[in-house]
């Protein structure tokens, strides 16, 4: 293996590695733009083929990724294709694919069996294999490396295998891929060291741990430590609420704590393709070994039960102004999971919608973010259609929205995200919850 690792050592001080992106999505795209930035020849390979012509002609594929940067990517000889076969002449593959839950709330691994399926057909002596999809402890080893060895080619032996966890935060303006630390675990001291020297060209740190196991746990414990996190903070909500204490004053007052506090926020429930799954790939694996995640279970179960909460406060407002959901206008202010991105992927705001259309309630909504979704268009938000709505209900606190226009016209707004606390003097009634 050592002429291995001294021919991929001088091919990455050369700059001629060529990296294979499996999965050009929210992760892929981000690490392929870095690298390419430092001048690698980047190829992404993608199932959807609308995919790989927008990233081949250079259009703005995500609303927080810049046309500029698109282009950029092509500029820099990146290029998208669907052709597997070309997975043999990459210097290296980084597999970036979804890992959901199936309707049974377990992981759905056919995406990382698919694209390591699709290496093992095509792979060479020699290259490195990185998974970056966040997925349960031993995935790498149990899965992924079978199916890659299917070639007939050992990894440790003949090629490189190493698990390192993508922490993208999309649209997240301060830090970006090269300025997040990354954590490395190899399935060798030799894995380690290769893929070490790679992900040092494209980020400003790297943290090598002990196993590909730790790295897998590592980025489930990221995530375990916000979903539970959420949990505590929803709950105290709703505690704090029926005392009429406000629960963002409160974290305002307990963030002042200089040491031993970390705020989180509470929302209409849990969104991403990343909090409301992780954990329970955890849970799931644990109970292989006869163990329970009950804080895992229990931030879930809490968290769900966030958007029903949030439906209930809607029906109290309206029947309070002597309506009822049925037939009332209400407005779902964001769509997406979270502020300034278009992602809508378990986004809470998308339940609350099916909540409140099964309950009858004439549902438009607006989201600078998203323009269309399921056959209905954002609405404009003028003084006109806000004042045509019985309720708007604040599910994103997206940056782009004129909040004082809502104040000024709106009838009811029932805030999840408490951007409203800024404005001064609404003539709105406005309602935290
Ligand atoms: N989105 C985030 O903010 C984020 C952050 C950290 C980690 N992650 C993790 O990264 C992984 C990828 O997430 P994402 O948000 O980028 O997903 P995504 O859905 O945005 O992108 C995945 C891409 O993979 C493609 N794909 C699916 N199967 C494929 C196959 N067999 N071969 C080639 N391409 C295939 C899809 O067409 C899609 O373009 C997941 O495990 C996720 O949990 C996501």
């Amino acid at each position: 293996m050592s002429n291995l690792s001294k021919s991929f050592s001088q091919k990455l001080k050369d700059k001629t590695t060529k990296i294979g992106i499996i999965g050009m999505g929210y992760v892929g795209i981000p690490l392929g733009l870095e690298f390419a930035k430092k001048k690698f020849s980047v190829l992404g390979f993608d199932k959807d083929q609308k995919r790989i012509d927008d990233i081949n002609s250079g259009s703005q594929v995500m609303k927080h990724i810049k046309k500029e940067e698109m282009r950029l990517f092509i500029d820099n000889k990146g290029s998208a294709t669907n052709d597997f076969t070309k997975v043999n002449s990459m210097d290296c593959l980084i597999i970036c694919v979804p890992t959901p839950l199936d309707i049974h709330e377990q992981p759905n691994m056919s995406y990382v069996e698919s694209a390591s399926n699709l290496i093992s057909k095509n792979m060479k002596k020699g290259q490195l294999i990185v998974l970056e999809s966040t997925t349960y402890p031993g995935t790498t080893k149990e899965l992924v490396k079978p199916i890659l060895e299917k070639s007939g080619l050992k990894a440790g032996e003949d090629f490189f295998l190493a698990y390192s966890p993508e922490r993208e935060d999309p649209g997240n303006k301060d830090f970006n891929v090269s300025k997040i630390p990354k954590v490395i675990g190899g399935f060798s001291e030799g894995c380690l060291k290769v893929t070490d020297l790679l992900y040092k060209n494209v980020v400003s740190e790297t943290v090598k741990v002990s196993s590909m196991e730790t790295a897998e746990s590592t980025k489930l414990m990221e995530n375990i430590f916000r979903a539970v996190n959420i949990a505590m903070v929803n709950e105290m909500k709703l505690v704090l609420s029926r005392m009429d204490v406000n629960i963002w004053e409160v974290i305002e007052a307990a963030k002042t704590k200089p040491f031993g506090f970390m705020p989180f926020y509470p929302g209409p429930g849990m969104g991403g393709h990343c909090i409301p799954i992780d954990p329970f790939y955890l849970a799931w694996k644990a109970k292989e070994y006869n163990t329970e995640a009950k804080f895992i279970e229990l931030a879930g179960e809490i968290n769900r039960k966030m958007t029903e909460n949030i439906g209930h406060r809607i029906g109290k407002a309206l029947n309070d102004d002597g309506k009822s959901i049925r037939n009332s206008q209400i407005m779902i202010l964001g769509l997406a999971y979270k502020k300034d991105i278009d992602d809508v992927r378990e986004s809470p705001a998308l339940k609350l919608i099916d909540l409140l259309a099964f309950k009858g309630a004439k549902i438009s909504y607006h989201d600078p973010y998203v323009r269309e979704f399921n056959d209905k268009k954002s609405m404009e938000l003028s003084s006109k259609n806000i004042k045509l709505q019985d309720a708007i209900v604040i599910t994103t606190d997206h940056t782009k929205v004129d909040y004082d226009l809502i104040g000024k016209h709106a009838k009811l707004v029932i805030d999840t995200r408490n951007v409203m606390a800024k404005i001064n003097n609404p003539n709105a009634r406005i309602l935290r919850a």
